[in-house]
């Protein structure tokens, strides 16, 4: 029997990314049992137009394009009118964000359609190559480095010129993850004098091989899984108390700092940006999770006694052809896990199917949501 792969346009204002790119379309596309099909358009805004993809069916409307899926792929998570569109017992992966809009995997139940969530991947080194959380991380810290220098009114390079010399700019990375590891190497790029501060002792190690300064605050918050724990109050006092310093000598800083499942954990107050010089910025990538930053507003630039704070969202959508490139990869590594021989084999024994998969069989098998659905109802 023969597989159909959708694609759909993502729906989401301003996106720029596709699930598949024509280079991994081919390579599906190659597979015994597989088919391809991508809504006309869906490409456009990666830089892909219609005749890129070659190996694929190009489908003008996406009711014909969904109501064919036997696996639909997405970006964004998949809107309720989206999910009906879909066949009972099909599959859909993607991101799904898994702790908002819960009526959405009501309806998935209720279909019977197996959902995959990309946030859910586990981050473990078999699963390093379907991890698209770290590869739009990646893409993430990278961009706020040049997000900010574009609202920066300084260089961030040292430059000597004929009117005189330029000081480099001080950048401090706040949050040495992975989205954090990229923006120090790229601010170092670009020249400036970069700081790094991170709750966990084992990163000091990865910041200074980027050469970088590590911050050492003396807490150490190693949790499960090779993440964070949350400080506890006094703690938090304790590192802000430090930090304040690091703060205010500062010409940027990009905050990444989280926690998985926990609202971001608030380390820059309000009184620390009074201490920073005017003409300063915050990039704040952490501004979904609830901001790093106690000014941070959600996709606006907060100016604050001459600070200026930009919570930016979906900033991988702004890089949005490797934005793409990479996710298809992520979901081509997925696909090879769960359709291994021309057939969909939804292996419950394995750890990455079984982490990310919230809906199967009927029913809701991602404990969280199940118990936040159970409790409303
Ligand atoms: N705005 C966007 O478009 C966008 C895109 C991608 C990721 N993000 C966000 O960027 C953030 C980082 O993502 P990531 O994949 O790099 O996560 P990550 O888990 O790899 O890194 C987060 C880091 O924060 C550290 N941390 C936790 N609590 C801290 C504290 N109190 N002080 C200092 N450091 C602390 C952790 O130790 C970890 O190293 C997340 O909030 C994520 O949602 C935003």
């Amino acid at each position: 029997m023969t597989i159909q792969i959708c694609v759909p346009r993502e729906v989401r204002k301003s996106e720029q990314r596709v699930a598949l790119v024509p280079d991994i379309v081919k390579r599906l596309a190659a597979k015994e049992g597989l088919e391809l099909n991508i809504e006309s358009g869906a490409g456009e805004l990666a830089g892909y137009t219609d005749s890129d993809y070659e190996n694929a069916t190009i489908i003008a409307s996406d009711s014909e394009l969904l109501s064919k899926a036997d696996i639909c792929l997405t970006v964004n998570p998949a809107t309720i009118e989206q999910i009906d569109q879909l066949k009972d017992g099909s599959v859909l992966i993607g991101y799904l964000n898994p702790h908002s809009d819960l009526e959405r995997f009501t309806r998935l139940k209720q279909k019977n359609i197996s959902a995959f969530s990309m946030e859910l991947i586990p981050r473990i080194s078999r699963a390093q190559a379907m991890d698209a959380l770290s590869s739009q991380a990646s893409i993430a810290g990278y961009k706020a480095v040049l997000l900010a220098s574009n609202i920066l009114g300084k260089f961030f390079p040292m430059l000597t010129t004929a009117a005189g010399t330029i000081r480099p700019s001080k950048v401090l990375i706040i949050g040495a993850g992975v989205a954090g590891l990229q923006a120090i190497a790229t601010a170092r790029r670009l020249g400036a004098i970069v700081e790094a501060y991170d709750v966990r002792p084992a990163v000091k190690e990865q910041v200074e091989s980027l050469g970088a300064k590590f911050v050492d605050i003396e807490i150490k918050a190693d949790g499960s899984g090779g993440y964070a724990r949350e400080l506890t109050d006094e703690e938090t006092q304790q590192q802000q108390a430090i930090l304040a310093k690091h703060v205010a000598a500062a010409d940027v800083i990009v905050s990444t700092a989280a926690i998985p499942g926990r609202p971001s954990p608030l380390i820059i107050s309000t009184e620390m940006v009074e201490g920073m010089r005017g003409g300063s910025v915050i990039v704040d990538l952490a501004a979904e999770g609830g901001g790093n930053c106690e000014l941070t507003k959600i996709d606006e630039t907060v100016l604050h006694k001459g600070v200026k704070i930009y919570g930016p969202t979906n900033v991988p959508s702004m890089v949005g052809n490797h934005a793409s490139e990479l996710y298809s990869k992520n979901l081509l590594n997925f696909l090879e896990l769960l359709v291994p021989q021309s057939s969909i084999n939804v292996d419950l024994e394995d750890e990455i199917i079984r982490a990310s998969l919230i809906t199967h069989g009927g029913e809701i098998l991602h404990a969280g949501i199940k118990e936040q659905i159970e409790g409303a109802s």
